[in-house]
């Protein structure tokens, strides 16, 4: 294939030099002319293991060329990855200078050339950037851009190696004929290629590198309490980071709903009363309950918005499959809509079993007798609900849904593809 990648930094050399040693032809476009006098002259113009070699190879293949006209890397080539840098302005947000006046310049090219051009940015952005960048392109060269995103996941370091062995290749693409020609540039990578709506693919690099940083705060944070007690906080997390069933693994990531139960806040309260007694600020462990709140807060508030009474809540216990009521989110869902004056019934048939015979029949008594005279024995008793809670997701649940007209209040995730919030965008 004939590429043009516009930007010749971290992303973009090391995307440049591996697709032309693949055997394509690149014409990398930068407006710092020493790094394209570094490139032509077979060099690297940053450090990064293995690229200086791989410039090298592509530059005597004659299979990559450097240059700062995009008009003529544009003449030579069918797609264009962008890959220049999108750093943070002083309040945070993405400064997107550079990408727009990429997007300005190749619409402007494109014109000249009286050509289209599949346009990719490779750049880390967030939606609303995506729409800015496709505005200028489609103000300057209206029907000459067909615009998608192929986030880049690699590593500075280990660059090559990652660009050569992604986890996964991620476009986020809607027009076949597009999604097409990509497939076909990384048919022979052999990793997994998935294709998502564009701004659910810019999301996927955003968490993933929220999670890594998440991920370095918390064992930094988990090694400085066990450092306080005299314990080997490499030890512990090495032993932890052999559990791939709960700890490395995709349980608990999916978003949904507050966590409970007898043992989460009950360990937490211990670990942060520890960290007190040691005199320790854990800024990352002790923002779990608050962040945990929030989702309580937010769904009451999604409930009281409806401005309706009649509401039912499918599920009690703490989580699906049990009966154990312990600090569970969803009795304080339901404490909290009883206190704003809902008028609520209640399906979990765990519950409702317990209330009759199990262990727990005490604690439904003692702790919650006003709620558990809200159970009700089958989901039909909740069809006149003006609206529904879904919190556990039980097998029945889904055709139950189908037959009543009523709002839905999600809080597993699972009944409704959830929208992008505005926050977000
Ligand atoms: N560095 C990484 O490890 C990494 C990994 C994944 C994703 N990303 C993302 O990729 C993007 C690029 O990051 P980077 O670290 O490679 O950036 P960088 O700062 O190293 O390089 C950007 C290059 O773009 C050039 N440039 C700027 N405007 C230009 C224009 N109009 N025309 C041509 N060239 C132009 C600059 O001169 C520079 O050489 C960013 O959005 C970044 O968040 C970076």
């Amino acid at each position: 294939m004939n590429i043009s990648i516009i930007g010749l930094g971290y992303v973009g050399t090391v995307s440049a030099a591996c697709l032309a040693c693949k055997g394509h032809l690149v014409w990398a476009v930068d407006i710092n002319s020493e790094k394209i006098r570094i490139v032509n002259e077979g060099g690297s113009p940053i450090v990064e293991n293995g690229l200086a070699d791989k410039v090298a190879e592509a530059r005597r293949a004659g299979r990559l060329h450097a240059t700062g006209d995009i008009e003529q890397a544009l003449q030579e080539t069918e797609i264009c990855f962008v890959a220049v840098a999108t750093p943070s302005r002083p309040n945070g947000q993405i400064d997107p200078t550079h990408l727009l006046r990429a997007c300005e310049q190749i619409a402007r090219a494109l014109v000249k050339l009286d050509r289209s051009q599949v346009v990719i940015i490779r750049s880390s952005v967030l939606p609303s950037v995506l729409k800015c960048c496709e505005d200028v392109l489609n103000a300057i060269a209206p029907g000459k851009t067909k615009l998608c995103v192929n986030p880049e996941f690699l590593r500075e370091g280990t660059a090559i190696r990652d660009f050569e062995n992604p986890p996964f290749t991620l476009l986020g693409v809607e027009e076949p004929t597009v999604e097409l020609v990509l497939r076909s540039l990384y048919i022979d990578f052999g990793s997994p290629l998935y294709v998502l709506p564009p701004q659910e693919a810019l999301l996927v690099k955003y968490a993933s590198n929220v999670y890594h940083a998440l991920k370095v705060a918390f064992a930094n944070e988990i090694g400085t309490l066990c450092e306080s007690s005299g314990i080997n906080g490499q030890a512990v997390m090495s032993m932890f980071c052999r559990d791939n069933r709960l700890n490395i693994s995709a349980r608990y990531l999916m978003p949904g709903f507050a966590f409970g139960g007898s043992c989460l806040p009950k360990d937490l309260r211990a670990i942060l009363q520890l960290a007190k007694q040691s005199d320790l600020d854990l800024p990352l462990i002790n923002a779990l309950f608050a962040s945990n709140e929030k989702v309580i807060e937010r769904a009451v508030r999604q409930v009281m918005d409806a401005g309706v009474r009649r509401v039912g809540l499918i599920g009690l216990s703490f989580k699906p499959n049990t009966d154990d009521l312990r600090e569970s989110p969803y009795v304080e869902i339901a404490e909290r809509l009883l206190g704003k004056g809902c008028d609520l019934r209640v399906y979990d048939p765990n519950v409702l079993l317990a209330r009759l015979t199990g262990a727990n029949k005490d604690y439904i008594d003692r702790v919650i007798p006003h709620l558990s005279r809200l159970l009700v024995p089958s989901l039909a008793d909740l069809a006149d609900s003006e609206l529904v809670i879904v919190g556990h997701n039980y097998t029945e649940v889904a055709a139950f849904l189908e037959t009543v007209d009523t709002t839905v209040v999600d809080l597993t995730g699972q009944h409704a593809r959830p929208t992008l919030k505005a926050e977000l965008v």
